[in-house]
C-alpha cells in the first residue's frame, strides 16, 4: 500500500524497455556501489558531527529519495561528483521525516535510529505492507522500547521519544536487516552496553558498523548473529570519508543474465564472498564461475540444469535474487522448486513470466518451475524492482521482442541497467 518497491497499483511509466532476446552476453561490466548499504550510511550520517563524504554511490532513484529525506530534515546533501555525495548536518535538525519521501521509499525508516539517538525523538509516517509481502516495523519498535523509548502510534504516524536511552539485551524474533540497523544506531549514544542477538548478518550491516565506528561509535560483531554496542557519550568531530562496497544484488543480476544467455562475462568490482550462495547455485545449474580477486568470470554454454533454491537471510540465498533465479530456472532442463522464506508474497511477477511461456505454479511459499526449451518475447510489466530485473533476464533469453513497462522500479535500484547490458552485446533499448 505505501512502499513503492511496490505500490499496489503500478503507476504506468511511459518509458519502456525493448529487448530482442537470444544474444549471448560477452565482455566486462563494472558493478556499482551497494544501494542497500548506501541508503543506510546516508541515514547514519545524521549522527555525524562533521561532514560525511560517501563514495561509490550509485546514481539511482532511491538515493535521490534519501537525499530528499535528509534535506527535508534540514541536512545539506550535495553530489560532489558522479558517485560521491557530501552530507552536512546543520543545527536545528528536524525530527519528523518528510511524508512524501517516506511514502515513496520504505528505507526511509532507517532515519529512526539515528534521529532517536541524536534528538531523543523521531516521527514518521507509518510504512505499510507492500507487494512483496507485509513489512511491519514491530521489531524496530520493540528494540527502541527495550532501550527505554516510548512508542506512540496514532493517526497513521509512529512517534518515538526517550529522555534517555539505556543499553539492553535484545533478541530479535527474526534477523531483520532494518531492525538490526535501526537498533544498532539507536544504541550508539545510549548509556551502557546493548547486545543484539539473532541479528541480521548481511554485509550491509558490517558496512554500517564500520561507518559508525569511523564516527566514533564502539560496535563489534556485525556479520555475526551477536552485535555489541558499547554506548559512548559523544561521537568525534572528524570528517568522514567512506567508500561503499559493491552491490552484491546488481552483481548477482549480471551473473544470472550471463548464465541464461550462454555468455562469458567478467564482473569487475565484486566481493566474491558476498555472492557465494548464488555462485554455488549457478555451479549446480551448470555454469562455470571463476573468482580472481575482485573479479568474477561467469561462463555458460546455455545448457542449464534444474535446481531447488531455498531463500534465507544471509548467508543463505538472497530474496533479492529470487525472481532473477526463477527466470533462469524457467529455461533449465527439469523441474525446480524455489522456496521464499523471507517475504510473504514475492511471486507476483510469475504471471508475467507465464505470459512469456514459462511453466510455473505457485503454492504458498514455493514456486514450482517446469523448465521449458524457450521463452517467447511478450509485453510485460514489472511489479517491483527485482521482479523487473527478472523480466529483463527472461527477455534476454526469449525469442523475439519483449517489451517491459514499469521501469520506475528498475530505476530505483539499478544504475543504467540497459546501458550496461547493451555494452555486453544485448539488444536492449529504452524507448521514451
Ligand atoms: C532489506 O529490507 C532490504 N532493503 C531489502 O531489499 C531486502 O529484500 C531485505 O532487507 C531482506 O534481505 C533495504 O536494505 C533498503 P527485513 P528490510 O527487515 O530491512 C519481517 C531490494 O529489492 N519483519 O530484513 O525491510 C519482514 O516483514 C529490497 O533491494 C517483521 O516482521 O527487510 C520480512 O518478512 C527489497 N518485522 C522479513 O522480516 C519487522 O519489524 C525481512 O525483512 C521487520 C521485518
Amino acid at each position: 500500500m505505501i512502499d513503492t518497491e511496490a505500490v499496489q497499483t503500478v503507476t504506468r511509466n511511459e518509458n519502456k524497455l525493448e529487448i530482442v532476446g537470444r544474444k549471448p552476453l560477452n565482455g566486462v561490466v563494472k558493478i556499482s556501489g551497494a544501494k542497500n548499504a548506501v541508503l543506510k550510511l546516508m541515514a547514519a550520517a545524521l549522527l555525524s558531527n562533521n561532514d560525511c563524504l560517501i563514495r561509490n554511490v550509485p546514481r539511482i532513484r532511491d538515493v535521490e529519495t534519501m537525499i530528499g529525506v535528509l534535506n527535508g530534515l534540514g541536512a545539506e546533501t550535495v553530489w560532489e561528483d558522479e558517485s560521491t555525495i557530501r552530507i552536512q548536518i546543520k543545527d536545528g535538525l528536524g525530527y519528523a521525516a518528510p511524508d512524501q519521501y517516506v511514502r515513496e521509499m520504505r528505507a526511509s525508516v532507517q532515519v529512526m535510529g539515528p534521529l532517536l539517538a541524536r534528538l531523543g525523538k523521531v516521527k514518521l509516517f507509518q510504512p505499510g505492507g507492500c507487494i512483496i509481502g507485509q513489512r511491519p516495523i514491530d521489531l524496530h519498535l520493540k528494540g527502541f522500547q527495550a532501550l527505554g523509548a516510548e512508542v506512540i502510534e496514532e493517526h497513521g504516524y509512529v512517534y518515538v521519544r526517550a529522555d534517555k536511552l539505556k543499553g539492553a539485551e535484545i533478541h530479535l524474533d527474526f534477523p531483520s536487516v532494518g531492525a538490526t540497523e535501526n537498533i544498532m544506531s539507536a544504541a550508539i549514544l545510549a548509556e551502557g552496553t546493548t547486545v543484539i542477538r539473532n541479528a541480521a548478518k548481511e554485509p550491509e550491516i558490517i558496512e554500517e558498523q564500520n561507518f559508525y565506528n569511523r564516527l566514533g561509535a564502539r560496535i563489534r560483531g556485525a556479520g555475526t548473529d551477536t552485535i555489541r554496542i558499547e554506548g559512548v557519550k559523544q561521537l568525534n568531530n572528524r570528517m568522514t570519508d567512506y567508500t561503499v562496497i559493491p552491490d552484491r544484488i546488481e552483481a548477482g543480476t549480471f551473473m544470472i543474465a550471463a548464465a541464461i544467455t550462454g555468455g562469458d562475462v567478467v564482473l569487475e568490482d565484486v566481493i566474491p564472498e558476498h555472492v557465494e550462495a548464488l555462485a554455488s547455485k549457478l555451479r549446480e545449474i551448470g555454469v562455470t564461475i571463476e573468482a580472481n580477486g575482485e573479479k568474477l568470470r561467469v561462463v555458460s554454454d546455455g545448457r542449464l540444469k534444474a535446481a531447488d533454491v531455498t531463500v534465507l537471510p544471509y548467508p543463505g540465498f538472497p530474496t533479492d535474487l529470487q525472481p532473477q533465479i526463477t527466470a533462469l530456472l524457467a529455461v533449465a532442463n527439469g523441474t525446480s522448486v524455489i522456496t521464499e522464506n523471507v517475504f510473504g508474497s514475492r511471486f507476483r511477477y510469475v504471471d508475467e513470466l507465464i505470459r512469456m511461456g514459462a511453466v510455473i505454479r505457485v503454492e504458498s511459499r514455493s514456486a514450482i518451475v517446469k523448465g521449458v526449451k524457450r521463452l517467447s518475447g511478450a509485453s510485460v510489466c514489472a511489479p517491483d524492482l527485482r521482479a523487473g530485473a527478472a523480466l529483463v533476464i527472461a527477455g534476454l533469453a526469449a525469442d523475439g521482442l519483449t517489451t517491459i513497462e514499469g521501469l520506475q522500479y528498475l530505476d530505483r535500484g539499478y544504475v543504467a541497467l540497459e546501458k550496461k547490458l547493451a555494452a555486453l552485446g544485448a539488444d536492449i533499448q529504452r524507448v521514451e
